[in-house]
């Protein structure tokens, strides 16, 4: 079965298609990062704007850049929630209808399974089960998968995601939005020693996490100090290493409690190399294998829609025509 599959949930568009024998055929991903930046976020409107405008081109090219045609391809998926409405509405609406002309099935997907089985787009896929550290702007999740649609959050943040803390810091420091990845490259400017950050709820059980206080310590120092090149790298280094030392002991935790020997690292701040080394180097304490998708599919892609389209249209399972998203939808609510 050959899958096309078709992501808009935020600000990038994504179209990829894959093959159940042979993998992943194609992919292509166009991000709008600079038509949102000069406002310092995703305006929701121009977000819905742009995915119709790139969508269909993209899945045109991506097709033909395989040298397939449309009527080879034998299901459509796209992503159905959780992201922003409109955007949303653009690929369900679009996959929806190009698989009822192609007179073939469709199937909305959950865009958290898309990163968490993200692994098995790349060789050496991790095998159920597993627990994942998923790590978005949106999300901070720790998950236990025992299977396909088999999942349970054990962990969570109370209050601002993982890259949503990234990103208000490096604003903080004036560098953009989003910001995360641009903050990574200064910290590695920066003295870790200069300021030592908290390493927020490690000192109480549990496996929750909290990110806003990051910030707000982060802000304050930099109000109580000129920002100098130097001081916002040491600001940007000493941020993200409380970051990776607060990720490095839950995940050491969740894996103590459930007996897990496979750790899976997805959504976009798995990007962080600065996080991948640190659970490396966790992962070989603890003699468990550590499991990462290449660099661009930890943030927003179709590849990872294509690959869990397939698995459930594989499975039988359909969307009707009346076309539904679910902006807002748990995982744990995912069957
Ligand atoms: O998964 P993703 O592409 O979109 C969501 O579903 O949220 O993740 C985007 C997030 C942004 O907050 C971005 O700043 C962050 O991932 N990010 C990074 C890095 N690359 C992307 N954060 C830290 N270090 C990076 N290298
Ligand atoms: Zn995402």
């Amino acid at each position: 079965m050959r899958v096309l599959g078709i992501e808009t949930s935020c600000d990038e568009t994504g179209v990829a298609i894959y093959e159940q024998n042979q993998g992943l055929l194609a992919h292509s991903i166009y991000s709008q990062t600079d038509i949102h930046a000069p406002f310092g976020g995703v305006v929701p409107e121009l977000a819905s704007r742009d995915h119709l405008q790139k969508a269909l081109p993209m899945i045109q090219a991506t097709i033909k850049q395989v040298r397939l045609t449309e009527k080879q391809i034998d299901g459509v998926a796209y992503t159905k929630g959780p992201g922003l409405a409109g955007a949303l509405l653009v690929g369900a609406m679009l996959g929806r209808s190009l698989a009822f002309a192609l007179n073939v099935p469709a199937i909305g997907v959950h865009h958290l399974e898309g990163h968490l089985l993200a692994p098995f787009l790349e060789e050496n896929p991790p095998a159920f089960p597993f627990l994942a550290l998923l790590v978005s702007g949106g999300h901070t999740e720790l998950v236990k998968v025992e299977g396909l649609g088999r999942y349970s959050i054990i962990g969570d943040t109370l209050d601002d995601a993982v890259g949503e803390a990234f990103d208000k810091t490096a604003k903080l420091l004036g560098l953009g939005y989003p910001g995360g990845a641009a903050l990574a490259q200064l910290a590695e400017q920066g003295d870790a020693k200069r300021f030592h950050f908290p390493r927020p709820m490690t000192d109480r059980p549990g496996l929750d996490f909290s990110f806003s206080g990051l910030k707000t310590f982060a802000a304050n120092i930099s109000r109580e100090h000129e920002l100098t090149a130097q001081t916002k790298a040491d600001i940007a280094c000493a941020f993200q290493e409380a970051v990776v030392a607060t990720m490095v002991i839950k995940c050491r935790r969740a894996l103590k409690e459930t007996g897990m020997k496979r750790l899976v690292i997805a959504g976009g701040v798995g990007a962080n190399l600065a996080l991948r080394a640190g659970l490396q180097a966790l992962a070989e304490k603890l003699d468990i294998k550590l499991y990462f998708p290449r660099l661009e599919f930890c943030t927003d892609n179709g590849a990872m829609i294509a690959y869990v389209g397939c698995q459930r249209l594989m499975a039988g399972e359909r969307e009707d025509l009346a076309v539904s998203v679910y902006p807002r939808w748990p995982l744990d609510e995912l069957r």
